[in-house]
């Protein structure tokens, strides 16, 4: 299914952090909300236009665009973890939306239909790609002439407190993560514009752009449901598997978050301000 060099993601994607990120997808959704409303302002998908939404995991913003390209469009979420299509799938069918559907693939290789899309949109889901230069050429012969593409990338870790404040408390606890190539696939893989801009050119694609975008990370619920998010998806619990940490490590984590996020509590829950780098470009 997936390139052999992506297959390191695809172990990830399909084991614990995939099926974490399934039970916490309705927190998940609410708290990426911000990020889905920046991206369709800038994707603005059209009624009866096809699309294809690259990463799209639990289908959150697949769905979105399902309601505005409307029962005359069309447009299909592809992603590499089965669990998290499993759930897309899922609501998919809750939600009737019969001009949407999923696939099982690896999105850097897949055989598109060439000229089958009006519009190629991810929302974190294009950061992980062994090779990019190839992934993006891929995408680019899927869109038709002049389509678009736009996607919703994080900029760097230290203007991103939901990724910077973890990885800090978890490292001062446990000891530092395996030194690693900072422009290797993971999240933080696109926060350079020049380096991204280049690969979406030397991929073939035109008008290449980024812009960056201040968002809040909202999370209607208290400090404890920010606290029990952050021990469950990243950087956190990643370090405890790889250090092997006790108990007593995760109650003195949970501590050092609950005290660095209480800054951000507000009366209507938890805003955590963050910076996303939202690339777009067409194909000429
Ligand atoms: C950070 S999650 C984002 C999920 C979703 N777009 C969202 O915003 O909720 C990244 C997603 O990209 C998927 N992914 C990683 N590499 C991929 C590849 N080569 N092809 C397709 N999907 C990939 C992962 O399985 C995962 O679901």
């Amino acid at each position: 299914m997936a390139s052999d060099s992506n297959q390191g993601q695809v172990d990830f994607w399909n084991a614990d952090p995939g099926r974490n990120w399934v039970l916490f997808q309705p927190e998940m959704d609410l708290v990426m909300a911000g990020v889905a409303d920046l991206l369709l302002l800038a994707a603005d998908p059209a009624p009866g236009e096809s699309a294809i939404d690259i990463g799209c995991g639990a289908g959150a913003t697949t769905l979105a665009v399902a309601r505005r390209v409307g029962s005359q469009g069309r447009v299909i979420g592809i992603d590499i973890s089965e669990p998290l299509l499993a759930r897309a799938e899922e609501r998919r069918r809750e939600s009737g939306l019969d001009q949407t559907s999923f696939l099982l693939a690896d999105a850097q290789d897949h055989a598109f239909f060439r000229g089958m899309a009006d519009l190629i949109l991810s929302r974190f889901g294009v950061m992980f790609f062994a090779d990019p230069v190839a992934a993006f050429r891929n995408l680019g012969a899927a869109l038709r002439p002049g389509g678009r593409m736009v996607m919703a990338t994080w900029a760097e870790v230290e203007a991103n407190p939901f990724f910077l404040v973890p990885g800090r408390i978890a490292a001062a606890r446990l000891g530092p993560p395996e030194p690693s190539d900072p422009d290797a696939p993971g999240p933080m893989a696109f926060r350079d514009t020049a380096r991204v801009t280049g690969i979406l050119r030397d991929a073939g694609l035109a008008e290449a752009r980024a812009d960056r975008h201040d968002v809040d990370l909202h999370h209607p619920g208290g400090i404890e449901a920010v606290v029990t998010l952050l021990t469950s998806i990243g950087a956190i619990p990643r370090l405890m598997r790889d250090k092997g940490g006790t108990a007593a490590d995760m109650a003195a984590i949970q501590d050092g978050l609950r005290e660095a996020f209480s800054g951000y509590a507000t009366p209507d829950g938890v805003r955590i301000p963050a910076v996303i780098n939202l690339y777009s470009a067409t194909r000429g």
